[in-house]
């Protein structure tokens, strides 16, 4: 197998990019009467961001629910294919154990500890790496030491790259939305992901906001080497900075292929007409 010279302190995965990461196949997910998701199969790629888009309630936050273990789908898998070519079956495993693969998420509502600051809150986002129990930490003993040093060296690698060096003594719940959301995007990086999930992380912002955001995804992507998902509603900035879509709509695919391709299919455009008056 081959190896990279250089891998980014922040990329879970050694990878080399193009390679299956991520394999989704015939995914169902039902609520009572509701199918959120009916028979999804996608394809991640390593190295990527690969978008997924659709209207209001097509089941995008449901599909990365169940990648990430939160939901537990009806039927079908996702099997991701680790760095020693082994495929692990995430379908099963609760979010702790999937979060521990390399699969770190963000959410489409802020999740952090607003009281607390950036450093902690990403801090916090290391806890799946903690081997040392919190009574050892709290004494500072040796080997917590240690481990506390590294997990700086990871958290303060993760405020460089998204410039956050600003806020990291402030509580998240002073600043402005739009940092607050960077900051998300820090504590699952913190993780050293070898897939990021991002949810909507550009939702409720201004142009300008989401011009920053895009360019501090497109930095993750480029100097970091992180494999992303993301889902996104602005179709310009899907048709900018992705290199694969996936469109849902009632929780079925209707189109996959690059953003140009995409945005080309007739059943894209038609469930984009039909959402547009109501969103
Ligand atoms: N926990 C749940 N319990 C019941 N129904 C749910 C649950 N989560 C999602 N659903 C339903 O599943 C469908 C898909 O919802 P989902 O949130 O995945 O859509 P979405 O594409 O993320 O929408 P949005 O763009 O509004 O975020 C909807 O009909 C929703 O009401
Ligand atoms: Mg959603």
């Amino acid at each position: 197998m081959r190896t990279r010279a250089y891998r980014h302190p922040l990329n879970g995965s050694s990878m080399p990019p193009g390679r299956p990461l991520l394999r989704v196949s015939d995914l169902t997910l039902r609520f009572g009467g509701v199918t959120a998701l009916a028979e999804v199969g996608m394809s991640v790629d390593s190295g990527r961001i690969h978008a997924i888009i659709g209207p209001n309630g097509a089941g995008k936050s449901s599909l990365l629910n169940c990648i990430s273990g939160l939901y537990r789908p009806t039927g079908g898998e996702v099997v991701l294919h680790t760095d020693s070519g082994q495929e692990r079956r995430l379908t099963s495993l609760p979010p702790n154990r999937v979060a521990r693969l390399g699969v770190a998420r963000s959410f489409q509502n802020i999740e952090l500890f607003e009281h607390l600051t950036v450093l902690e809150n990403m801090m916090l986002g290391r806890h799946i790496h903690m081997r040392q129990n919190v009574l050892s930490a709290m004494l500072w003993l040796g080997p917590a030491r240690r481990q506390e040093i590294t997990h700086r060296e990871v958290v303060e690698e993760v405020i460089d790259l998204l410039k956050l060096q600003a806020y990291r003594q402030k509580p998240v719940g002073t600043l402005a939305y739009g940092i607050q959301k960077r900051v998300e995007l820090g504590r699952a990086l913190a993780m050293q992901p070898a897939l990021l999930l991002l949810d909507e992380p550009m939702a409720g912002m201004n142009a300008e906001e989401k011009e920053d955001m895009a360019r501090y995804i497109l930095d993750v992507h480029e100097l970091a080497g992180v494999s992303i998902v993301l889902i996104e509603h602005d179709m310009n900035v899907v048709m900018d900075i992705s290199d694969r879509v996936t469109v849902l709509d009632f929780g079925r695919v209707i189109g996959d292929g690059t953003p140009a391709e995409v945005m080309e299919n007739p059943r894209v455009v038609e469930a984009y007409l039909g959402a547009g008056a109501a969103s």
